[in-house]
């Protein structure tokens, strides 16, 4: 049998630490190893797949399109990105989107499109506002604009324009926005950063500030949206509604897509200034249309929510047993533990010995980002894992 992870030690740039097991085949909340192990899977593809593994109605969709049409330019029109377009907007608050293919590409439009907005409206405003501990993703930029020094470190100088300041403090915003802000830029719940929930009236607040200042509020729901903490946009559960709004992730249940979504008056880009050769694919966006429109149709984010407390809950009620959890925290099915020592990456691989896959949030927490199809029988299933692997590196 072939050594994969010797290849990749081999062969591979070695950007991150991989978990010693090759995946061959996913159903469901389920995957399966070479030696056919099987795992239940709570990482999710980090928050992607939404329905699962090759869901039926995102396998069928992706094989007919597939037949059909895979890509042109988008000098064309294509069915599946207006279909998915429309989709997107009859259920958002937002009226107007356009198509990229990453998390950190679609922040990277909807800054773009903040900066257009600045030079039209704002006297030339560009600068951006994010916080501390967020995430938007890898490219040179959206390293500037992700609040952690851990990512931005190594690769000085980074794109000047963005000024990170404290999360959950609204004064901080206030306090750093000068007549060069264009635009507040926020994850409503931090994923990457901790699964940080914002405490209660921030994002109202933020929003209350933008437009008193007249600048943007850019929400990064490419973690958060798409049905992931029960509603189909984490934005509606408190009660704010942006002006731009970026998706990935569990967009396109498994196939690369990024989104940003603007309001008519931010829609500001003009023809030639933004673009992109795969940005809204046919193949992706057939994937897309079937994935949310699977999501709405059966109410998966209201299970999603129901799930997630199922699942909060049980942690909560392991509390007792094990001392050493300091913390659940989450919202639907995006739920972190934190511990009062650094057991991450142990109870990874004990919870991996006894086919589980969780993932490792931070040396002392671990974070659980299912996919939203799961019901009790599954978190019941991964409860009694997590159980035994805390009891292991209790002892
Ligand atoms: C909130 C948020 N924004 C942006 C990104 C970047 O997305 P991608 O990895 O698709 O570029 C991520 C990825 O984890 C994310 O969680």
């Amino acid at each position: 049998m072939t050594n994969w992870q010797e290849l990749e030690k081999k062969y591979f740039m070695q950007t991150l630490e991989r978990v010693p097991l090759t995946i061959v085949r996913g159903k469901g909340a389920y995957v399966w190893d070479e030696e056919g192990k099987e795992y239940l899977d709570f990482v999710g593809g980090w928050a992607v797949n939404s329905l699962g593994h090759c869901h039926p109605a995102v396998t069928r969709a992706l094989t007919e399109q597939a037949n059909l049409l895979i890509q042109t330019s988008n000098q064309f029109y294509t069915v599946p990105q207006l279909k998915l377009a429309q989709l997107l907007v009859e259920n958002s608050c937002l009226d107007r989107v356009f198509f990229g293919n990453s998390g950190a590409e679609a922040n990277e439009a909807a800054v773009k499109l903040a900066r257009r907005y600045g030079q039209l409206k704002l006297s030339g405003a560009y600068e951006v506002i994010t916080t501390l501990e967020s995430f938007h993703g890898r490219t040179l930029a959206m390293v500037a604009a992700t609040g952690q020094p851990k990512f931005q470190q190594s690769y000085s100088p980074l794109p000047t324009g963005f000024v990170n300041v404290a999360y959950n403090d609204v004064e901080a915003i206030k306090s750093a926005t000068t007549e060069r802000t264009c635009a507040v830029m926020v994850e409503p719940i931090q994923g990457e950063g901790g699964v940080n929930l914002p405490d209660d009236g921030y994002l109202a607040a933020i929003r209350k500030w933008c437009d008193r200042k007249g600048i943007l509020l850019i929400l990064d729901e490419i973690q958060t949206g798409i049905g992931r903490t029960g509603t189909l946009f984490a934005y509606e559960q408190y009660g704010v509604e942006p002006d731009i709004m970026t998706l990935a992730k569990g967009l396109a249940g498994g196939v690369p897509i990024g989104a940003i979504l603007a309001k008519e008056k931010a829609s500001v880009f003009a023809p030639g200034e933004h673009g992109s050769t795969f940005g809204g694919n046919p193949l992706a966006c057939a994937a897309g249309y079937a994935t949310v429109k699977f999501i709405i149709d059966n109410n998966i984010a209201g299970k999603a929510k129901e799930v997630g407390q199922y699942l909060t809950s049980g942690l909560e009620k392991m509390r007792p047993r094990f001392p050493f959890i300091t913390d659940v925290r989450g919202r639907g099915l995006l739920v972190a533990v934190e511990f009062n020592s650094d057991i991450a990456q142990s109870l990874v691989m004990a919870c991996l010995e006894r086919g589980l896959l969780v993932n490792k949030l931070k040396p002392n927490a671990l974070r659980f980002m299912p996919p939203l199809i799961i019901g009790k029988k599954e978190v019941d299933q991964a409860l009694a894992i997590l159980d035994k692997a805390l009891g292991s590196v209790a002892k």
